[in-house]
This record gives structure tokens, C-alpha cells and sequence, in this order.
């Protein structure tokens, strides 16, 4: 049984933050005391090089990784220890970094297996296909052969299935053409367009920061920079040198 009863509140303040974030991989800290703070229904670009600790901020955050000090709070609300099932329900979802569908699947099973969050397959089917026509002339395909691009179209349908508050999406853009980037950033602007919250994290920072409400750029575990885009360009490349 989940400990969390209440929906999120988002009316108020932050709908996600974090605060003092630190966590590691076998005693090894890799993320030194990060704050973050989302809006609601804002772009939030999480920048960094390789390394940076951006994926296990977002892990933390979607409580697939526990901190060893620090909170996560949602809607105002601690949630450190939830499960990320749980934070699922109350309206997070992770898009993990590489391709996260099920390879094995046909399109059409990987979207049905969103259906878990109580939307009805033909809508999930048709909302998808509406929006990328390519996946609907390859329902029946296994989504581990179709391109790089329709996987993370695939991926970003299968979130959206389960109508997220806020979605954080780790390396949209790894390995694409700038064509298929566009067209995916396009669909991001859409959703946030109508009110879910977007953390994209991006190691390539100049593609997101068009995009992006505000920023933050992540060196060495820490954020070295925050605020609107153009406010965080002055340290983008001290941080990609590693001057930072
Ligand atoms: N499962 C793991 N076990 C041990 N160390 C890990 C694990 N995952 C990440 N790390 C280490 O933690 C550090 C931060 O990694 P993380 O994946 O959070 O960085 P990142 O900013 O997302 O990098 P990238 O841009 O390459 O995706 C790296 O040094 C990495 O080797
Ligand atoms: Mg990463």
C-alpha cells in the first residue's frame, strides 16, 4: 500500500523540487547537494556533460534512486521513499534515458501496457497514432526494430498514455537527426502546451536551451548555473571544458 493518499496539489509553488540532493552508486557520492525547482507547466532543461550526475538527479527524482540526504518534494510534499509506482500515480513519469520500450513488444503491446494508469488502449491508440502517423502504419511491428526516432516517439506516446503532471524525459535526443529532434521537441512544446510540466535532460545543451522556460547546468554532481537560458549560456562552456 502507498503511503501517499492525496493528489498533488499544484496550485501553489513548485510542483517539483529538490533540495540538498546528494546520492551515489556504492559509496561514491555523484551528486553533491542539488536544488532544483520546477513550475508548473513549464520547460525545465536539466544541462550537463557526460557524467554530470543528470540521469541520477532525474532517477532521484522519479524515486527510482534513492539520495543519501536531501528531499524530493512534490506539489509541496515530501515523497522521499515513495515508490516509484506510487509517484507514477501521483503523476510523474520517467522517460529513462536510451530507448525505453519494450523490444520484444509489438507497438501496439507496448502502448497496451500503458493502460495500467486506467486510460482505455483505443484512446492511447489513437491519441499516438494521431500524433505519429508512422507508428500506427507499424502497430504490429516489435518496437526494438523500429528506427531510433519512432522508439522515442513510441516512448513519449507511452508516457503521455498515462497523463502525466510532470514528465522527465532523460536524452530525447541521443543519436537522432536534427529533423526527428525537431519534430520530438515539437511534441514536447505541445504536451507542455497543455499543462504537464517537462524536465528534459539533455547533455547537449544548445539543442534544449531553445526550447527551455529555464535551465539549470550540472558539473561534477552540482548545479553550476540556473535560470532562463540565456542566463546560463555564460557558464555552458566553462562547464563542457570541465573549468567547473
Ligand atoms: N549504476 C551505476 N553504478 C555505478 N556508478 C554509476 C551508475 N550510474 C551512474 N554512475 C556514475 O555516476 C556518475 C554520474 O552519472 P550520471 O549517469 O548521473 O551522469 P549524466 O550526467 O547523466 O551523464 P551522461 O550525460 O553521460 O548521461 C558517473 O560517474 C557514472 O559513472
Ligand atoms: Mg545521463
Amino acid at each position: 500500500m502507498s503511503t501517499l493518499a492525496a493528489p498533488v496539489e499544484t496550485a501553489l509553488g513548485p510542483i517539483l523540487e529538490l533540495r540538498g540532493i546528494h546520492a551515489g552508486y556504492h559509496g561514491i557520492e555523484v551528486v553533491s547537494g542539488v536544488d532544483l525547482s520546477v513550475l508548473p507547466g513549464e520547460i525545465y532543461a536539466l544541462v550537463g556533460p557526460n557524467g554530470a550526475g543528470k540521469s541520477t538527479t532525474v532517477a532521484v527524482a522519479a524515486c527510482l534512486h534513492a539520495p543519501t540526504a536531501g528531499d524530493v518534494l512534490l506539489g509541496g510534499r515530501v515523497v522521499n521513499g515513495a515508490r516509484p509506482q506510487d509517484l507514477c500515480h501521483l503523476g510523474v513519469c520517467l522517460v529513462p534515458e536510451g530507448r525505453s520500450v519494450f523490444p520484444n513488444l509489438s507497438v501496439h503491446e507496448n502502448l497496451w501496457l500503458a493502460t495500467h494508469a486506467g486510460v482505455a488502449l483505443d484512446e492511447i491508440e489513437s491519441r499516438a497514432y494521431g500524433r505519429f502517423p508512422v507508428l500506427g502504419t507499424r502497430r504490429a511491428q516489435l518496437a526494438g526494430t523500429l528506427s531510433g526516432g519512432e522508439q522515442q516517439m513510441l516512448a513519449l506516446a507511452r508516457a503521455v498514455a498515462v497523463n502525466p503532471a510532470v514528465l522527465l524525459v532523460d536524452e530525447l535526443s541521443m543519436g537522432l537527426a536534427p529533423v526527428i529532434i525537431a519534430e520530438l521537441y515539437g511534441f514536447i512544446r505541445e504536451i507542455a502546451s497543455a499543462g504537464v510540466t517537462v524536465v528534459l535532460v539533455e547533455q547537449f545543451a544548445r539543442t534544449v536551451l531553445g526550447l527551455a522556460d529555464r535551465a539549470a547546468v550540472m558539473s561534477n554532481g552540482k548545479i553550476v548555473g540556473a535560470g532562463r537560458p540565456d542566463e546560463v549560456e555564460g557558464v555552458l562552456e566553462a562547464a563542457y571544458l570541465g573549468a567547473l
